[in-house]
């Protein structure tokens, strides 16, 4: 690592106040910002709050007992998420995710999965809808999650140890329930299972080789995540990061080579490789190494109904005001503030990140991602 990898805040700033258009134009299915990216995935926040408090998303020092999470009012309803989401998919979004904090803690989750599930894309289809978990209670929702039409999870489980995952979890969670929880989602045809783990140095690098043979001849995708700096409680260090780079050649040193597979679409976060004997497939989501800003087709909207068109935004863009505004905007009118909020985004933090020098370092707060999800 040196020290071109550098948090910044660049000239993202949203302005608060929303454009609507003088004309309104019916959604034609494809929408592209200003570095020509469409709208491929809409990524939901369900709720700020978690039961754990991961050492690196939701230090304990910062979220205790005297956090403000947001109240109950402040959250959009489901029928305002189903709301918006069908315009999302009238503009081209083909995937939706479900994220929190911890998605599943979002009271009759299941309720809301299945007013998404009858949604379609523009292409007539029902969109691939997912979620990700930390897995906790995934055991006892699997089956229901399936039965409302979830297609597939992603399970964050960043060891194996027990000791080593109670310590990133902060919460004295045993990892063999999560490993129950995959076992569950597996059997109730959640799949594939994506099992994201976020390599931190120096508190779990040292199970990287564990976890790759251990879903090595399984049916999931392991994926190794650059830790990222998201956020500002997590008080992110450069020499914390392993990156992808150094974790294939870990892999390669313990008899677990790789060659690469092209990627599923465009703007994949993952990178995609294959074990040399065919034996499984295992990502790498690289964005402080190699950002993959280019293809970025990512819009995510928080629990409050703000709209983000960065990981790292400062601000978003408050569509709650909007649909419950005593005017009654009609979807036409929501789906043009959408488009032109979409066709003025510039945002390539990450890409801008690695260029740029030192003294571009922020004193603006970045949203956190138990705020906005992965
Ligand atoms: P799949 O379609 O299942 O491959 O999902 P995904 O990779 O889009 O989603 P997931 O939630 O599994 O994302 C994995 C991790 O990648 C997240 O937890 C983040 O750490 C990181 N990530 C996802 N999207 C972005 C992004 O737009 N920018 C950056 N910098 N990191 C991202
Ligand atoms: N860097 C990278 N990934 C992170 N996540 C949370 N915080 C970070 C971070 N600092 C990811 C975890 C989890 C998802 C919800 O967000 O992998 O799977
Ligand atoms: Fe919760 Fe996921 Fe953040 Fe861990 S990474 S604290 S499980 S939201
Ligand atoms: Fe997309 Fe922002 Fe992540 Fe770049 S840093 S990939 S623009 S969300």
């Amino acid at each position: 690592m040196t020290e071109k990898f550098i948090p910044l805040i660049d000239n993202r700033r949203h302005q608060d106040s929303l454009t609507i258009p003088a004309q309104l134009k019916l959604p034609s299915g494809k929408l592209a910002d200003t570095l020509s990216r469409p709208l491929h995935d809409l990524r939901i926040s369900v709720t700020d709050r978690c039961n754990f408090r991961c050492v690196y998303c939701m230090p304990k020092e910062i979220f205790d007992k005297n956090y403000q999470y947001l109240p109950h009012n402040a959250l959009l309803s489901f029928e305002e998420i189903t709301r918006i989401a069908k315009i999302f998919l009238s503009h081209g979004v083909k995937k939706i995710r479900l994220t929190g904090g911890e998605p599943l803690l979002r009271k009759n989750i299941e309720d809301l999965v299945a007013m998404l599930a009858e949604l379609r894309t523009t292409d007539g289809l029902a969109p691939d809808l997912t979620l990700t978990t930390n897995g906790s209670l995934l055991e006892k929702k699997a089956k229901s999650l399936k039965n409302a039409g979830l297609n597939r999870v992603t399970v964050s489980l960043d060891s194996l140890n027990d000791t080593t995952f109670k310590q990133m979890n902060d919460v004295d969670f045993a990892v063999s329930e999560v490993l129950n929880g995959i076992d569950a989602a597996h059997a109730a045809g959640l799949g594939p299972i994506k099992i994201n783990m976020v390599v931190k140095a120096g508190v779990n690098d040292h199970e990287i080789t564990d976890m790759a043979r251990y879903f090595k001849n399984s049916p999931h995708i392991l994926r190794f995540i650059e830790y990222m700096d998201v956020g500002a409680s997590n008080h992110w260090q450069v020499n914390e990061v392993i990156t992808s780079e150094q974790i294939i050649l870990r892999l390669q040193e313990a008899g677990m080579p790789l060659r690469l597979l092209p990627a599923n679409y465009e703007g994949e976060t993952a990178q995609r490789w294959q074990h040399h004997d065919n034996q499984g497939e295992i990502g790498f989501i690289s964005s402080v190494s190699n950002a993959f800003c280019k293809d970025c087709s990512r819009a995510r909207l928080s629990t409050e109904g703000k709209l983000y068109t960065c990981l790292f935004a400062t601000e978003g863009h408050d569509l709650r005001d909007i649909i419950r505004s005593k005017e009654n905007h009609s979807d036409l009118l929501i789906s043009n503030v959408i488009a032109s909020i979409w066709q003025s985004r510039n945002d390539r933090y990450s890409e801008l990140r690695n260029l740029t020098e030192a003294k571009n370092q922020t004193t603006e707060k970045k949203i956190e991602m138990s705020y906005i999800g992965g």
